[in-house]
């Protein structure tokens, strides 16, 4: 009777062991995707000289390209696809460019002046009003060269035009690295995993072999027929004290690692995704439809903070696009009381870390997606990085900084040199000292 309750106990024992392990192999195979994520969602630097069509000087190309992308694509397509609009493809064989120009700055007043051309179109196209922009003919021109030039110069044109989007950027090494290592692991461990199951295999086939031979071709013993032909016991190994000392040792290994985890998380927001008051997203507006980052966060590049866009901004495209739907009202109802939308913040250091965008983005060449993970694949943002300080020195100790061609660091670099083999990184730089992030 005791024997019998001290093997159900036992059981649930290790029936509780197997379930805490499975459900670690889940939370870190998890992790192991997550940083998969991050090395894909960083995007390849633009091929510099990328061969363009119709002749036109290629700075002129890309730079029409960006205001292309920028304000044309919600709408338009540079091939035959209609969108909102026509499909510009060819635009400039149909159209002269004086009549583009005037299109382009003021299609309204085209219309009103009764000119047959847009007449038609505005009418083809259910009088939807194109909206107008405040460019110069010869801004007008690189749009049109681009759209000459065709898909041949999409190459360029599909990376967006940020500043310091160079190739490899600093951010990407350590992601980089850390997936290919992480996909090396994988690969030896399911080779491992396979020569277990065929050795278990093949002793089992020799066992069964050698039992059958041993019980047609010798007279056994008493003794010697209870060994052969003795059931597999599994009570027997794990009541073995080897075998449960093992698993005890690993259970508890186990368990101090998820505590350790916690304690850390503690006050980590990661993985924040509050509901937003307009269901906005950026999978839509930054993924599908392309629209820069900053185009909406206008001074990431320039000052400390990235700034949420005002309802002004939305309006750009939609006094157009979608005024019917229920989410669009909202935005004007917003305009129409004179209040700003109430976004919920997502990212929020505590007030005693000092954080800039512009030292990130623009000096140091890091993409957004590295520390924001892959935005433009999110339909509700959250919080993709720990934002701890920890996170914070360990990119400062790997981060080489981008000192070519700035004369500011020759001396430094060449004192660096001299005293230590590694590269000069951000921390080298001093970017590990206390009062550069704290107040
Ligand atoms: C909000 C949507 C919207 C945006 C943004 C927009 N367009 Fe249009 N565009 C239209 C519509 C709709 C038409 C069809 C004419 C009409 O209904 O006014 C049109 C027509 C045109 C035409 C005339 C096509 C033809 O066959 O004659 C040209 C050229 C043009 N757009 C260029 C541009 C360029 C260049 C940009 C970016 C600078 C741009 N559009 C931005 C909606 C838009
Ligand atoms: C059309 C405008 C628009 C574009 C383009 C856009 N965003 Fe946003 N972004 C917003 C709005 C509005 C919010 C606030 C609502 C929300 O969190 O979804 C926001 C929020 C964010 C937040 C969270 C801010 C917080 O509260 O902490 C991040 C991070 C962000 N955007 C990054 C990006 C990145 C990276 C890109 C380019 C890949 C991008 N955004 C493109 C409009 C835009
Ligand atoms: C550069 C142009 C542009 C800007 C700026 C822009 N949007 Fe959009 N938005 C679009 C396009 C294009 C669509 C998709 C329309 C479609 O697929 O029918 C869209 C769709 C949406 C939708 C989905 C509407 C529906 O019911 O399907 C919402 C909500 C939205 N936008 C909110 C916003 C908000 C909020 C802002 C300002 C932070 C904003 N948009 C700024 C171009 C823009
Ligand atoms: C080196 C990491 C890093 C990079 C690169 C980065 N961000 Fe951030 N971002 C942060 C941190 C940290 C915060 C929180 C700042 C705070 O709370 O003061 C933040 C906050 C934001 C916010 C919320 C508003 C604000 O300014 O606090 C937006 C929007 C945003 N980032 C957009 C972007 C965009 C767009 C890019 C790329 C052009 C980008 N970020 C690149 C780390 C980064
Ligand atoms: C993905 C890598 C990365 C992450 C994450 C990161 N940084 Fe940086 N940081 C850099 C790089 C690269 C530079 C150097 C830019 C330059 O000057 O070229 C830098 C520079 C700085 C500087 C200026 C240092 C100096 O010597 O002047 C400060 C301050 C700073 N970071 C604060 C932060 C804070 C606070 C966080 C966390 C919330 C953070 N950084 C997260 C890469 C990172
Ligand atoms: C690269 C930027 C950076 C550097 C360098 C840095 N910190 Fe921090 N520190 C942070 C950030 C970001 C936070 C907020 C993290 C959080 O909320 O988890 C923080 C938080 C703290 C906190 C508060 C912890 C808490 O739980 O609230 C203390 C204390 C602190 N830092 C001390 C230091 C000291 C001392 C140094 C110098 C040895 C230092 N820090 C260097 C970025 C930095």
């Amino acid at each position: 009777m005791s024997s019998c309750i001290l093997k159900s106990k036992s059981k649930i024992f290790f029936a509780f062991l197997f379930a805490t392990m499975l459900s670690f192999g889940a939370y870190a195979q998890g992790e192991s995707e997550q940083a998969e994520v991050a090395t894909k969602g960083v995007e390849p630097g633009s091929t510099e000289g990328a061969t363009v069509g119709g002749g036109a000087d290629p700075a002129v190309i890309d730079a029409g390209a960006a205001l292309f992308k920028n304000n044309c694509v919600v709408c338009h397509s540079a091939g035959t696809d209609v969108i909102v609009g026509p499909g510009l493809q060819g635009i400039t064989e149909r159209r002269s460019t004086p009549w583009l120009i005037k299109w382009i700055k003021n299609s309204q007043a085209l219309v009103a002046a009764g000119d047959p051309e847009a007449v038609a179109v505005y009418n083809e196209y259910k009088k939807q009003a194109m909206p107008s922009f405040n460019f110069s003919d010869d801004e007008i021109k690189s749009i049109l060269a681009y759209i000459e030039a065709g898909p041949a110069s999409d190459v360029a044109a599909s990376v967006p035009t940020t500043v310091g989007a160079e190739e490899g950027g600093p951010g990407n090494i350590g992601t980089d690295a850390l997936g290919s290592i992480g996909s090396y692991l994988d690969i030896v461990l399911v080779v491992l995993i396979i020569v277990l199951i065929v050795l278990v295999v093949t002793l089992l086939l020799i066992t069964s072999l050698l039992k059958n031979y041993l019980n047609k071709n010798r007279k056994l013993n008493e003794y010697d027929d209870e060994v052969v032909n003795q059931r597999f016991d599994f009570s027997k190994v794990y009541k073995s004290k080897a075998v449960r000392g093992l698993v005890t040792l690993i259970f508890v290994v186990v368990l101090l690692d998820l505590a350790w985890g916690t304690a850390m998380g503690i006050g980590i927001q990661q993985g924040y995704e509050p509901t937003q008051p307009i269901a906005f997203s950026h999978k839509l507006h930054a993924g599908e439809h392309q629209i820069n980052c900053n185009y909406c966060h206008t001074t990431v590049y320039k000052s400390k903070s990235a700034s949420i866009p005002s309802a002004n901004i939305c309006m750009n495209c939609h006094s157009q696009i979608q005024t019917e739907s229920p989410e669009i009202q909202k935005i004007y109802r917003a305009i129409e009381r004179n209040r700003p939308i109430e976004w919920v913040r997502v990212h929020n250091l505590p007030d005693l870390a000092y954080f800039n965008h512009s030292q990130h983005t623009q000096v140091g060449g890091i993409e957004c997606q590295t520390c924001h993970g892959p935005i433009q694949e999110m339909d509700v943002v959250y919080q993709y990085s720990p934002l701890t300080m920890g996170w914070c020195i360990d990119c400062h100790r790997e981060t080489p900084l981008n000192t070519e061609g700035n004369e500011y660091y020759d001396n430094l670099v060449e004192l660096h040199e001299q005293s230590s083999q590694g590269a000069f990184t951000v921390s080298s730089n001093g970017g590990t000292e206390c009062s550069k992030c704290h107040y």
